[in-house]
Order: structure tokens, then sequence, then C-alpha cells
């Protein structure tokens, strides 16, 4: 069927080409193309494919399936001639007509935080430049910015050197970048949310801190700029630079142009090709430009080249002429960066040779592991093309992908430039309640050494002087380590690092300077009030005119279809919208959690751990995961938090006081809604807690009405809060109102106020 595109897309497109800075020219149309995916049986199969072929969509070819784009004539040709395919993409220009819609969509709507991007849409160039800009101007004390060089057409190739304050002049370099082909998209944020944990994190992060004490790091956002540009303006699924070969075609393979192994196997010599290699290793002003760059830092110790798609960690050889003699090596870190992706949010990438994939001579990656000696690798994110637009995934992917490839990318740097690795979780330094005693447990794991079988302590004081103490760091086996931290008066803090040593005997800290910068946790006299790990049901309702998939307290049955696996605090249960097999979640209306009265009257903090699978990419005016809350017991109504990333559990928590006032009759609400039976919406919620300011100095806690002294008068109040369950009920702090309660309000009122 002949289509013409829609006047509505047309006028989108304009609007879009003033926004990017760019001439409006009308981008090129997709018109009656589709994306396939072959499995081809033979060399001559392949070739057939590749003679129908308008562009190759896998970023090379070999062994395994192939993913090209062509015209809908010659897929039905390839049908005919009983060559095994599946259409991926049916309609290519209604798919980028679609993203284009949803991102000029998007933009309409302010964006959260007031940053020039955030992770929940796609941005042409002049904002990633912004965006560094913006993190540099934050804190120009651990990050800079400039431009290594110029691309073909001179554009500014911009770069942010971050690095902690004093001297880095002798520490190991780690280089990342994304974007060197200028239709994978997705790439640039994830090399962006590197940066800005480098920056935002530095001093509430000790892992992030460590890293940028001992780490000098370079970050190329966008590499291949003409192409991304011009991907934005006039051809979206570009990949090569702008290069004009001189006979009607245009674009040499930035990452075929490198000299290693150049002109060796899986690079064309055909200049219309995708995977062109160029007149010369080096030919382009792009390559020449990184190279130079990259040869004036002394000690690059890693790096990773980012592209997108197919869910990979590969590395060195790249194709079967190259000689890589620490593959062991270099397989091992690629190993433990696909373990580092896959515990982010559940995606797998497979580690493996480049080679394997299929041969690709000239390579970036191949050029920095195996010329300058840097241990270099290729991550393509996701998705893993099966079925979805490779380029053009929903943008509801690129904050896991950003989140997961980070991931990757901070545990190579560990590995690389640390003698050892110390994990240690945030919720080791979360703030202390006062008095709080707190386990804590951490690992020790090898990097560039193994760590001695002894040698791992724990140092800790009291409140910013004075001279540490250590403190019995008990072996757990298999690296991990337990010790207790004891916090003591509220308005104080709790100071501690790490510290293990080398099987050389070399003696390491962690964070690093962590004797002269410590780890710090506050200490205060916030007082939980209320806290629900899914165990039991301290009084929450459940209502909503759903059919099916209504708010359960359960153990997540892990069946498969849009369903988290686990809790997330790991006590067994949580709040899930459905747990049965098959035609799992909720259907025909919304699901309503509603919590108790809670008194907030002198502030107080909502805190829960969510989970939603938005499997059929339905969430918008009708289907929706949300947070409400009322400040007047129930009557009334408003939206705290409107969810729309799938995925992973993610913790957040709302501040009732600055956001909605104090008061004494707050109630909150999770609300999964599903209007469309073909839609499918999963939601979860755990860990729900709520913190409300202490009174610093004395605690008095069985002074149940609150009137400053102990008396009689408090017996009869703590048995008013256990019939309305209110806070005050819980005497032994463990969350919930019970029984239980009355023997520690005794033991309460006997240890008096102090
Ligand atoms: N997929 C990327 C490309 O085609 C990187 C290739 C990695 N090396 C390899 N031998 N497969 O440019
Ligand atoms: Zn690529």
């Amino acid at each position: 069927m002949k289509r013409t595109r829609s006047s509505i897309a047309f006028t989108l497109a304009v609007i879009a080409g003033s926004t990017f800075g760019q001439v409006a020219s009308e981008p090129k149309s997709y018109e009656g193309q589709q994306v396939i995916r072959v499995t081809h049986h033979s060399g001559e199969e392949l070739a057939r494919v590749l003679e129908l072929t308008e562009s190759l969509w896998s970023e090379g070819v070999g062994r395994g399936p192939v993913d090209v784009q062509m015209s809908r004539e010659n897929v039905e040709l390839l049908r005919k001639e009983g060559i095994e395919l599946e259409v991926v993409v049916d309609d290519l220009q209604a798919d980028a007509e679609r993203e284009r819609a949803e991102i000029a969509a998007k933009r309409a709507v302010a964006h959260l935080g007031g940053d020039a991007i955030d992770y929940s849409n796609y941005y042409p160039f002049a904002d990633h430049v912004a965006f560094m800009n913006q993190l540099v101007g934050e804190r120009p004390d651990l990050a800079s910015i400039s431009t290594i060089g110029q691309s073909l057409q001179g554009n500014p190739i911009w770069t942010v050197n971050a690095t902690g304050p004093g001297d880095a002049s002798n520490r190991p370099q780690v280089a990342i970048n994304a974007t060197i082909h200028a239709r994978e998209w997705i790439t640039s944020p994830a090399a962006e949310y590197l940066l800005e944990s480098l920056v935002r994190d530095y001093d509430s992060n000790p892992r992030i801190r460590n890293l940028m004490d001992t780490v000098d790091w370079y970050v190329t956002p966008v590499f291949n700029v003409d192409g991304y540009l011009y991907s934005w303006s006039t051809e979206r699924y570009w990949r090569k630079n702008r290069r004009n070969n001189g006979n009607g075609t245009f674009g040499v393979d930035l990452n075929r142009n490198w000299d290693i192994d150049w002109g060796g196997n899986g690079a064309s010599s055909n200049t219309s090709d995708e995977t062109y290699r160029g007149t010369s290793a080096f030919s382009e002003p792009e390559t020449q430009v990184m190279r130079d760059f990259l040869l004036t830092l002394d000690d690059l110790r890693a790096h990773v080249d980012t592209h997108s798609y197919s869910q990979l960690v590969l590395h060195a050889p790249g194709t079967f002429a190259q000689v890589t003699p620490n593959q062991a090596a270099l397989q091992a870190v690629a190993e433990d960066m696909s373990d580092a992706i896959l515990a982010t949010n559940g995606a797998f990438y497979t580690p493996q040779r480049g080679v394997d994939l299929y041969e690709a001579a000239g390579a970036f990656s191949d050029w920095t592991g195996l010329v300058l000696g840097a241990f270099g690798f290729t991550i393509e994110a996701r998705p893993t093309g099966g079925g979805l637009n490779g380029f053009s995934p929903p943008a509801s992917d690129i904050l896991p992908a950003a989140e997961e490839i980070n991931a990757a990318y901070l545990v190579m740097a560990e590995l690389r430039t640390q003698p050892l690795r110390f994990v240690l979780p945030e919720s080791a330094y979360a703030t202390f309640q006062q008095d709080e005693s707190r386990s804590i447990v951490f690992s020790v794991l090898g990097a560039l050494n193994n760590p001695a079988a002894s040698g791992v302590k724990v140092f800790a004081r009291q409140s910013g002087s004075g001279s540490f103490t250590e403190i019995t760091a008990t072996s757990m086996g298999n690296g991990m380590y337990g010790a207790t931290l004891n916090a003591g008066d509220c308005d104080t803090t709790v100071e501690f690092y790490l510290q293990a040593m080398t099987t050389t005997g070399t003696v390491v800290d962690f964070p690093a300077n962590g004797a002269t910068v410590p780890i710090v946790a506050d200490v205060t006299a916030d007082m939980l009030v209320f806290s629900d790990n899914g165990e039991t049901d301290p009084g929450w309702t459940v209502s909503g005119n759903a059919t099916d998939g209504q708010w359960q307290r359960a153990i997540p049955a892990n069946f498969g279809r849009s369903d988290p696996t686990t809790d997330f605090d790991g006590s067994g249960r949580c709040w899930l919208t459905d747990n049965g097999e098959s035609n799992s979640d909720v259907d025909g209306g919304v699901t309503i959690l509603t919590s108790p009265v809670f008194d907030v009257s002198s502030g107080g903090t909502v805190n829960y751990a969510y989970w939603m699978n938005d499997e059929t990419n339905t969430i918008g005016a009708e289907d929706y995961f949300r947070v409400e809350v009322s400040t007047d017991g129930g009557s009334n109504w408003s939206i705290a938090r409107n969810y729309t990333t799938s995925g992973s559990w993610r913790t957040d928590s709302i501040d009732i006081g600055s956001e909605f006032g104090n008061t004494s009759q707050l109630r909150i609400r999770f609300a999964a809604a599903e209007n469309d039976p073909g839609d499918v919406l999963e939601c979860a919620v755990d860990a729900i807690s709520i913190v409300v300011p202490g009174e610093c100095g004395t605690t008095c806690v069985a002074d149940t009405n609150g009137d400053g002294i102990l008396s009689p008068a408090d017996f009869s109040a703590w048995v008013a809060a256990f019939n309305a369950m209110s806070p005050a009920c819980d005497q032994n702090a463990d969350g919930v109102c019970s029984p239980a309660d009355f023997s520690a309000w005794v033991a309460n009122y006997n240890a008096g106020c102090n």
C-alpha cells in the first residue's frame, strides 16, 4: 500500500528541525522500507541478502542472523527465494515518525530538574553540550570541558575531564566515549550518566569519591558530531561520518578507520557501504583527533567505545589477524562488567571476543586495547533487537540503559586502576538514628592485586575530630566482612573508613585518603513511626474498580510475565498488583492501596521502594502508576509521583512537609490503572516507611501524650494510641503497633526520660 507522509508528522518535523539548530531540511523518507532479521545458511544466501540491502543495521556481518533495512519489494523477493527471515520493523517510516512525534511531545512538557538533558527523552547535540557545560559549571573543582579537536565539518568534539581535586598527573586515566556511530542515540546518555554521577555524587558517595581521587577520567559523549547532527536533521539512521567520498556517496565508518589491522576482514573498501573503512588508516579528522588526544595520556588503563544495539560487552581480538596476548584478562574484566550490568536492571549483555561476533578490522577499542595497551571494550547497549527497532528503543529504555552501562564503566575502572575493590552498600552510611547500633556488611575483592586473607579493618570515630579506633571486622567468607558501627547522640556524625592489604603487602584505604576524608553519616533523633516490609498488613485498604490484579501482599511468584522476580527488601513479601500465572496484571480499571492516617504535624518523610512494568508501553493518560497524597484524611488527593520507567526496583521518598505541608491527617495511596484489556501493567511496592523529626537530646518515648513529663496519664494515652494504631503506640520501634508494645511502654516508662 502506498502511504504519503501525514501533514501532522511534517509539521512536527519542521518544528523539531528549528529546535535542533539545524537548517530545517525535510528529513529523508524511509517510506516503503522495512527492517528484517535474516538467518542465512550459506555464503550465497548472505551475498543475495546484501545485494538487495539498502542499509546494514547489524554492525557487521558474520555468523548468526543479520539485521538489514530493505524495501518491502525486496523482502518479498527474498521470501519467494526461500530465505529465512523475520520482519522486525514493518514500516520504518511510520516508526521514525512515531519516535519523532514522541520526542517532540515530551519536549513540549518541561522536563525534570532544570537540566539540559534528562534520561526520559532523546536530545539533540546542543543540549548534550549544554549539559556538559552545566556539570562543569556546577563543580569546576571536579571537571573541565574542552574540545579535543574538530570534526570534518569543523564541529567541536567536546570532552569532559573529571577528576578529584589536587594533582592528577600521577593518576591513571580512563576514557569513555559514545556515539561514534551517529544513529546510536541511546549511548550518549550513558556516558553523560557517568559524568553526572562523577560530578554530583562526589561528595556523598564514597565509591565515586574514591574513583575520582585516584583516576583521571575523559568522557566524550558525542564523538561523531557531524553524523549525529545529520541523524537529527536529515537521516535518522545515518551511521558514518559525513565525508564526501567524491563519487556521490558519503561517509566513512569511524569504527573501521583505526590503524589496527586496517583494511583487514569485516571492513569494506566500497564507499557506499556502512562499514566503509576510508582511504587509509586515520584518513578521517575524527579518528586523527581522538588518536592524538589519547596519545597524550601517559597511563591509559581502560576505554569503552559505547554502541548500540545487541547487549554485548566485546573485547579484542576483533579479527583473526589480530594478536591478543592478554585475552584471558580482557575476558575476565568483560565478565565482571556483564555481571555489573545484570545486577543493575536484570539485562544480560553477553561478554565475548569481538571476532566471535564477526570480524571488524580497524575498530576503535581494538586499537586502544592492542596498540595503546589499555583494556579496550565495545559495549553494545540494549535492546537485543528482536522485534524492535534497535536504534529507536522507547525512551523508557534510556534510564535503565544508562544505569547499567554506567555500572560497567565503574567496575571496569576499579578493576583496572584499584589495588583492591571495596564494595560498600549505601545503607552502611545512611543517616543513623541516635544510639543506633548498625551491622554493616562489605566486600573486599581482587582488582589489580588479590586481597590478602587478613588485614581487613574498619576505623571509626565520632564527630569530626580525634583519632580513629579500630573496630573488629569479621570475615564471612567470599571476601565479605561484617562490622558494627555505633552512633552516639543526635546531631553528631559517625565517621569511618575501610582498610585492607594486598598480597604484596600494600595497605589500601577505602575511600582513598579515608583517614583524612572519611565516610560521614549523620546522626539524628528522627523517629521511624511506620514501617511496612510486606510481611504483615499494618492497616492498608485495597479499593478500586479493576476487574483483576488488585493489590495483594505476597512473595513474587516469578512466573515471568511482567512480574518482579523478588521483593525489594529481602523479607520475602511485598505489595503486588497480581501474582498469578499467564494473564497476570492489572485489568479493567484502577487498583488503589491506601494507608491508614498518620500524624506528621511536625513534618515527616515517606520512603518506599517501587517497581513497575509497562509491558505494552501504554502508560499515558489512561494507564498509570502513581502515588497520591491526602492531607485531610482521604477526602482530597493530590498526585505526588507519576512513574513511567519499567524495569527494576527503585526507591523514592516524599517530604510531606515541603511538598504538601505538615498535617496530622496524612494518608498516602498507590494507584495502578489500566483501562484497555490489551494493555499489560504490573506494579509493586515494598519497604514503606515514615520518618518524623524527633527532638535531640532527650528521648522520652513513654511520654505518649507528649506533655514532656512521665505520668500515669501516659498510660491511657498509650491505650488510645493502640486503639487508633497511631505512631505513639509503637514503643519497641519495630514499625508496627502490636500488643508487644505494651511491655515496651512499661520498660520505657521505667527507663524514664534521658
Ligand atoms: N559493533 C561495532 C561495529 O561494527 C563494533 C565491532 C566490534 N568488533 C568486532 N570484531 N565485532 O562497529
Ligand atoms: Zn555502532
